[in-house]
């Protein structure tokens, strides 16, 4: 070890330990411990320093030459990946496989760091959770329906790269769908809008949101094909899209799974953990335009009952709007923190149990004050629906503290070629 430690901009060769949260792996030089973008467990590669974690606690680094690779090491398929370039994908460098393995590493590790998870029903996580891909992928490419392209100063589309403000101006991404590439908006100049969002919907619907909202004027507007809608200046401001046997109405700008397989596969998974029963009531946290609470009341029957809390107004309305059909789905336009609050302060009033719920928060998880009042109502099952495992593995490791079990996980590929991916998980209280 020198009497220096590594900073911004040195050179090493480094052999690359295990793979991390977040899209990087572990390795070690002059002491320190690097989180390496770009490179692949077990080889040996050349990395310049990128910079300091938090806390001085570690060192990032991008790997920029392989002198060892792995035998999982193949072409990117795209231009624009690599160290320095777009940010949007982390693992193109990677088999599809050892992707797959790499998530199923990262979910576990999170599982057993953070939630104190060793094994799920006496079975080692090892060979317990793995994470899958789902139908309707297509080599990991082409998946992406909805895409938000950043824009440079000269009015360009691209992404951001890595941990940087700069944008990597593109052509064209191969992780978009066939229908959103052909809107061409990767061709044409967005001088004055900060993002630009293109959405192609399973039911055929295109739209492209602009933000903010006018900041391109009309005269400059590009062209774009006719049937794509503008909400705000052409055409209506929603698209249709078909999961669960249903058809669903959601805002151009508003949350609905990315992958084309992912709805479907999560409806499915939700089920399949927490077997829902006729007359059953369900609470569906976080639920968006109704997914969840939709699909399932179909299995709670008319005597059953759903109480679904989504924070946006806009997805609400859309909401009621695809469950109409459904008197037993009620629909509550709040924060979920204070709908549960509320609920539980209006005592006889409120919901005071349930039997299942769905909880299917944003990245940063539900939290200890969420899932505290879910376990005071006392379901018999929740199904946990996760886009970020690290966020899982802490609100599991606080349901673990109160006794309750994990029951089963399952971890689906919605995001290839990237560190991301999906989880459902079930917990179960003490019996
Ligand atoms: C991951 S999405 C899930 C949506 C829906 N379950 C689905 O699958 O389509 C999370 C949803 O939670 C909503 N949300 C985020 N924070 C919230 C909060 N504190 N209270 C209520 N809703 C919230 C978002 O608007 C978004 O619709």
């Amino acid at each position: 070890m020198t009497d220096k430690s590594p900073v911004r901009g040195d050179k090493a060769t480094v052999r690359v330990e295990r793979v991390a949260h977040g899209g990087h792996c572990v390795a070690r030089h002059e002491g320190r411990v690097l989180f390496v973008r770009h490179a692949i467990p077990g080889e040996v590669v050349d990395v310049v320093i990128t910079g300091e974690g938090a806390k001085g606690r570690y060192l990032r680094a991008d790997a920029v030459a392989v002198v060892e690779p792995s035998d999982d090491r193949v072409d990117p398929p795209c231009a624009h990946s690599g160290a320095g370039k777009c940010g949007g994908c982390d693992w193109q460098h990677v088999s599809l496989e050892a992707q797959r393995r790499m998530k199923s590493d990262v979910l576990r590790e999170q599982l057993t760091r953070l939630g104190g998870i060793e094994s799920i029903n006496g079975v080692p996580l090892e060979e317990s959770v793995r994470v899958e891909a789902v139908a309707g992928d297509i080599e990991g490419l082409s998946w992406r329906t909805r895409v938000r392209y950043a824009v440079d100063e000269d009015g360009s589309l691209g992404f951001r790269r890595s941990r940087s403000h700069r944008v990597q101006v593109i052509d064209s991404c191969p992780l978009v769908t066939d229908a959103v590439d052909s809107t061409d908006v990767t061709w044409r100049q967005w001088q004055g809008a900060d993002e630009v969002t293109v959405v192609a919907s399973s039911l055929g619907d295109r739209a492209v949101v602009i933000d903010p909202p006018g900041s391109v004027p009309s005269g400059a507007m590009p062209g774009l094909p006719e049937d794509v809608v503008l909400p705000g200046r052409r055409g209506r401001g929603w698209v249709r899209e078909f999961a669960g046997g249903r058809e669903w109405r959601v805002q151009a700008d508003g949350f609905w799974q990315v992958h084309p397989g992912a709805a479907d596969v999560l409806v499915d998974a939700v089920r399949e953990a927490l077997a829902p029963r006729p007359g059953e009531h369900l609470l569906d946290l976080y639920s968006g335009v109704g997914l969840f609470a939709g699909c399932l009341a179909a299995d709670l029957g008319p005597e059953g009952r759903v109480d679904a809390v989504e924070f946006s107004v806009l997805a609400c309305g859309d909401a009621r709007r695809n469950l109409h059909d459904l008197p037993q789905v009620r629909i509550h336009a709040a924060p979920v923190e204070s709908w549960l609050a509320a609920s539980a302060a209006a005592g006889p009033e409120g919901v005071t149990s349930v039997d299942i719920v769905v909880l299917d928060p944003p990245r940063n998880g539900a939290g200890a004050g969420v899932l505290d009042r879910v376990m005071a109502l006392t379901p018999r099952a929740v199904a946990y629906v996760a886009c970020d495992p690290a966020s899982l593995g802490r609100d599991i490791g606080h349901m673990a503290g109160a006794g309750w079990t994990v029951g089963s996980v399952r971890g689906f590929d919605l995001f290839p070629m990237t560190s991301h991916l999906e989880t459902v998980a079930l917990l179960l209280p003490p019996r």
